[in-house]
């Protein structure tokens, strides 16, 4: 059996939404209890969305400050970003010669940000799974707390170890590196783990407050579309009362949100934030019109977020300690990845 390890990275690019914090970083707090956690600013990633940022160290920080207002603990934990850890990038070349063009060619989200226009995609952008998989794997990563929307590049890295994996099997035995584990019914001597995502929950696609059938997202023109982890009470109730439902109440059954995504999206939200189940929600709020549920959930949100919000710009301004806090992190997590690297590098042959 690997250790078990959680790792998981935010990209600075813009503002942070809600859909953040459900999909990902309130499970990585909830995560830190009893689990080794490693949570990475991933600056390198950032560049394929935009190569030249006008801020990009205050966008970094404003990431770390979410995390560490959000309540995760970057002593007990390793809180750091990733270009600090050249050893992310090296690995990412190894994992670039694993990987096949036909696997990069499938990820949705490639064929999303790409667009029409393929050819003049960067090869950062079709590269990206392949980082994303050394991000985790150079700690060798066992379990990965993420939304929804990742689902598909977590499958991507189980494929890229286990190529790995079988391509180099005498050589992890000759090195005297891997373990013993099985992957379905098949044996394998395994250097790398094959990793879990972590998605489940009540809001693991946080949709879009205007349209129920996109994601909550950075670069969604509306800023009335998502709920900014820097929001004021203000902002957080307009965009609620004025989000997009239908003209019914709330259902009392989780079957009633069927057919209904701007109504399932609130009420996963709700519950969410309140940590409790829809089913649950809906026990509470099921036959009352959304005038009722909207004020409620505009309570929850501003109790919820408010503390957050404060915390992190308290953070923000003070830049030594969020960059002395980087600055540590990035040693204790260099030091695990160059361990791991030494291993690869022996495997190889290098
Ligand atoms: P974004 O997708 O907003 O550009 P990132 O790619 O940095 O942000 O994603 C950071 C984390 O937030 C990832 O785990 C991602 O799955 C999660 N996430 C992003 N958008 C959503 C959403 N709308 N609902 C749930 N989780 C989300
Ligand atoms: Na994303």
């Amino acid at each position: 059996e690997f250790k078990e390890l959680v790792f998981s990275g935010v990209q600075p690019t813009g503002n942070l939404h809600l859909g953040n914090y459900l999909g990902a970083i309130r499970k990585f707090v909830a995560l830190q209890e009893g689990n080794d956690c490693i949570y990475c600013v991933v600056d390198l990633h950032s560049l394929t969305a935009q190569l030249v940022h006008d801020d990009l160290p205050g966008q970094i920080r404003s990431i770390a400050a979410a995390f560490i207002a959000s309540g995760i603990d970057p002593e007990k934990h390793i809180v750091f970003n990733q270009s600090a850890v050249p050893q992310h990038a090296e690995l990412a070349w190894i994992f670039n010669c694993v990987a096949r063009i036909g696997w990069m060619n499938r990820m949705t989200q490639f064929k999303d940000k790409a667009g029409k226009d393929r050819e003049n995609a960067s090869l950062g952008l079709l590269a990206y799974p392949s980082l994303m998989a050394a991000d985790i794997l150079v700690y060798r990563g066992t379990h990965v707390p993420v939304g929804d929307d990742q689902k598909q590049h977590l499958e991507l890295a189980r494929d890229i170890a286990m190529k790995f994996n079988l391509d180099y099997q005498d050589h992890i035995r000759r090195a005297g590196r891997g373990i013993d584990i099985t992957v379905g019914d098949e044996p394998v001597h395994a250097y790398f783990p094959m990793v879990e995502p972590l998605i489940e929950g009540p809001a693991p696609r946080v949709m879009s407050l205007r349209d129920g059938t996109k994601k909550m997202s950075k670069s969604d023109p509306s800023d009335l579309s998502r709920i900014n982890l820097l929001d004021d009470e203000e902002a957080i109730s307009k965009k609620i009362r004025k989000a997009k439902t239908d003209p019914d109440g709330l259902p009392s059954e989780v079957e009633g949100l069927k057919g209904r995504p701007e109504a399932d999206n609130l009420v996963g939200i709700y519950a969410a934030l309140a940590d409790k189940t829809k089913i649950e929600v809906l026990a509470e709020f099921g036959g009352q019109q959304f005038s009722v549920f909207k004020p409620a959930l505009v309570d929850l949100a501003v109790q919820v977020l408010s503390p957050i919000t404060g915390e992190m710009r308290r953070l923000m301004d003070d830049t030594s300690h969020i960059d002395a806090i980087l600055r540590h992190g990035g040693e204790r997590a260099r030091a695990r990845a160059e361990a791991t690297m030494k291993d690869v590098r022996d495997i190889i042959g290098f």
